[in-house]
């Protein structure tokens, strides 16, 4: 890694930890109260199992690696209070109601697609036509570990999934890159601006994302 990128990855995607001068943590609260809400959640084990079941079949069948494709309505809805659906709906309205602080009135879910990427698959940074996106990770590759350790400038991981707002500027951070693992499940803005550098490793990158218009009371 070159000073620049290291520098650069110092102020980007990493947590922040607080140092005092006698090398012990705490000391110190900071308020980053502006910008976009990201939830984290995780989805049960049942409910990824169901659609790898499902994913692995159709790339069986079309014989496969990289694929990007819209996933049944059928299989969406199926296991009735346990399906995809209602998990993605219960996320999405306590996602909006804890960051509008107003009753959601109706969830709908316009589409479900499935991105299954072997290594060096890019997805370029983007955004949705929907009120709430988000990501559902169902495969995670093994990353190669120098990959890893090697980051796009400002600090973009390889294979992470790398959200961005704004530009950067002084006191002010534009980029978190989270780690992909199994059964988590991401919910954002549908603005916020997202993509994943490709990675080198073994595996497949295997992810679920959704588009979801909400409606509010009043
Ligand atoms: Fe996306």
């Amino acid at each position: 890694m070159d000073s620049a990128t290291r520098s650069l990855k110092k102020y980007e995607a990493e947590p922040i930890a607080v140092k005092t001068a006698d090398g012990s943590s705490g000391a110190m609260e900071l308020f980053s109260p502006f910008g976009p809400f990201i939830a984290k959640t995780t989805l049960p084990s049942d409910v990824i199992s169901r659609i790898n079941q499902f994913v692995d079949h159709e790339l069986a069948q079309a014989g496969v690696r990289g694929a990007e494709f819209i996933l049944p309505q059928a299989l969406v809805e199926e296991g009735g209070e346990h399906s995809l659906m209602q998990h993605l709906a219960n996320n999405i309205i306590a996602y909006h109601e804890a960051c509008e602080n107003s009753a959601v009135v109706s969830v709908t879910i316009e589409a479900v697609w499935i991105v299954n990427q072997p290594e060096g698959s890019p997805s370029p940074v983007h955004f949705h036509s929907s009120d709430v996106s988000g990501v559902l990770y169902l495969q995670t590759p093994a990353i190669d570990v120098r990959e890893e350790q090697r980051n796009y400038i400002s600090g973009r991981n390889a294979g992470y999934l790398n959200v961005l707002s704004g530009g950067k500027q002084p006191l002010n951070k534009s980029l978190i890159s989270f780690k992909p693992v199994v059964g988590d499940l991401y919910v954002f803005p549908g603005w916020l601006l997202h993509g994943v550098e490709p990675f080198r490793g073994s595996g497949e990158r295997r992810s679920l994302a959704f588009n979801a218009m909400v409606e509010i009371k009043g």
